[in-house]
């Protein structure tokens, strides 16, 4: 486990022919939200917990070794990944600096169990993620009292020290100022430690991950829309978390971008198979499958589902601001699927795509206007016109992003002339098997030898 050999390791120089259709069926990796809060709450929970499918990637790699780092025992059977956790606020101080990689999830939510704990933990990442806001999270943590010191405000590297260390953790009655789901996690893990009741409020809904996890280790949690339309995530702290078993089902994700390579080439029809079957993570399926693509979603007996795609003729649609937070992974991908679908895609809402990996919003616009498409970024709304014969020719600096590195692969499948990506092994943050799985699925995989 952890030792995943892709035959396209040397990927920068890769790029995915025009002359490819996709046919066959194929096992989607473990997801990655569930990845990486299955180490978390296994490291806070009470004895030894055992994780199936865990995405083997580099993100969770690092938030791997930040777990063990805090004092989880992590061993490896029968790819089987078994940790046995320290227990509710026992996590300890390690001996030198944790490096996240490019991990924003596996850095906001390990903040929040830092400060809720006794233990100081200074946190650093790559390039990208030095350059990602801290100040959402560090903001209300410091409210439930612990202490952050940093070289740049709300950047890495970061020092937390946990409110326990000289206090206790204050609950706390919070209104999330963006619609985060890593936000929204940091401070129910850091809540857990806290005596009394915390309240999350949200103005619209993100994933639910950490709090099904949670709920399934025993902890009570209540989730509601409130009469004004706010979502609501409310806990008790001091509560007992049981250890778990969980096998990890595919990422509905990484799902997409194979998805948009069978609508969008010609003679295509693929089968995605045990995908997590969650109707706000499928949202990127529901959206394609009204957009005109020919999708089939069928649950099977884990509980799980699988996808059926075929080639499609698209039609563009106006996406609204509130179906943003469902979809945030999922805009660049859904900007290839509607550079070549017919007529104007109006995707609105999109401010949030700035704090990613990169800022998305600008890198989409920027690749796909280079890339031959009429693209409009007017504030946060981003309108492409689709069209058939795209010139492509381009190259894309996709460094430290891997869905844009993906996304744009996958455009050059369509194009005229091949699309180059810099920064193809950023793909290794979440789908290290991507080329790989192209490739079984019949895409022809070239080098570029300039
Ligand atoms: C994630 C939440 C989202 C998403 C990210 C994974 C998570 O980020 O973009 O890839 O696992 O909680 P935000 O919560 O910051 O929007």
């Amino acid at each position: 486990m952890f030792n995943i050999k892709s035959k396209f390791s040397k990927s920068d120089k890769l790029f995915l022919s025009n002359k490819s259709r996709l046919i066959g069926q194929i096992e989607i990796p473990g997801d990655k939200s569930i990845s990486q809060r299955a180490l978390i709450i296994g490291l806070i929970s009470n004895g030894n917990s055992k994780i199936q499918n865990i995405l083997e990637s580099e993100d969770v790699i690092h938030t791997m070794r930040a777990v063990i780092l805090l004092g989880g025992k992590v061993s490896i059977k029968n790819d089987i990944l078994e940790i046995r956790g320290v227990g509710l606020g026992n996590i300890t101080s390690p001996p030198k600096p944790v490096y996240m990689g490019n991990s924003g999830t596996g850095t906001r939510l390990l903040l929040g169990v830092v400060a809720g704990s006794n233990a100081t933990v200074t946190f650093y990442g790559d390039d990208s993620l030095t350059n990602r806001p801290m100040s959402r999270v560090i903001i209300p943590l410091k409210k439930m009292g612990a202490k952050f010191v940093s070289h740049e405000e709300g950047r890495l590297p970061l020092t937390v020290i946990g409110a326990r260390r000289k206090g206790i953790i204050l609950p706390i009655e919070y209104t999330t100022p963006m619609p985060s789901a890593q936000v929204k996690s940091s401070l129910i893990l850091a809540s857990l430690t806290a005596r009394g009741t915390s309240k999350i409020i949200e103005k619209s809904r993100t994933r639910n991950n950490t709090e099904e996890m949670l709920i399934n280790c025993g902890v009570k949690i209540i989730s509601r829309y409130t009469k004004n339309k706010r979502y609501l995530t409310q806990l008790e702290g001091m509560q007992y978390i049981n250890s778990f078993d969980v096998r990890v089902p595919g990422d509905p994700s990484t799902a997409a971008f194979l998805a948009v390579a069978a609508i969008i080439t010609k003679n295509s029809k693929i089968e995605l198979k045990n995908i997590y079957y969650d109707k706000f993570r499928l949202k990127i399926f529901f959206v394609l499958k009204k957009m005109g693509a020919k999708i089939d979603i069928k649950k099977n007996n884990r509980g799980n589902c699988d996808i059926t795609v075929e080639s499609s003729n698209l039609k563009n649609l106006i996406i609204p601001a509130k179906d943003s937070s469902a979809l945030i992974d999922e805009y660049p991908i859904l900007s290839i699927a509607a550079s070549s679908a017919n007529g104007k895609m109006i995707m609105k809402g999109l401010k949030e795509l700035r704090f990613k990996e990169s800022d998305r919003l600008t890198a989409i616009f920027k690749g796909l206007s280079q890339s031959g498409i009429k693209t409009e970024l007017i504030k946060d709304t981003l309108i492409i016109q689709g069209r058939k014969n795209i010139r492509g020719g381009n190259i894309i600096n996709a460094s430290n992003d891997h869905r844009m590195a993906m996304s744009f692969n996958i455009l050059s499948l369509i194009t005229k002339s091949p699309i180059i990506i810099k920064g193809n092994s950023s793909i290794r943050t979440s789908f290290p098997l991507f080329f790989d799985s192209l490739s079984i699925l019949g895409v022809n995989i070239k080098r570029d030898e300039n």
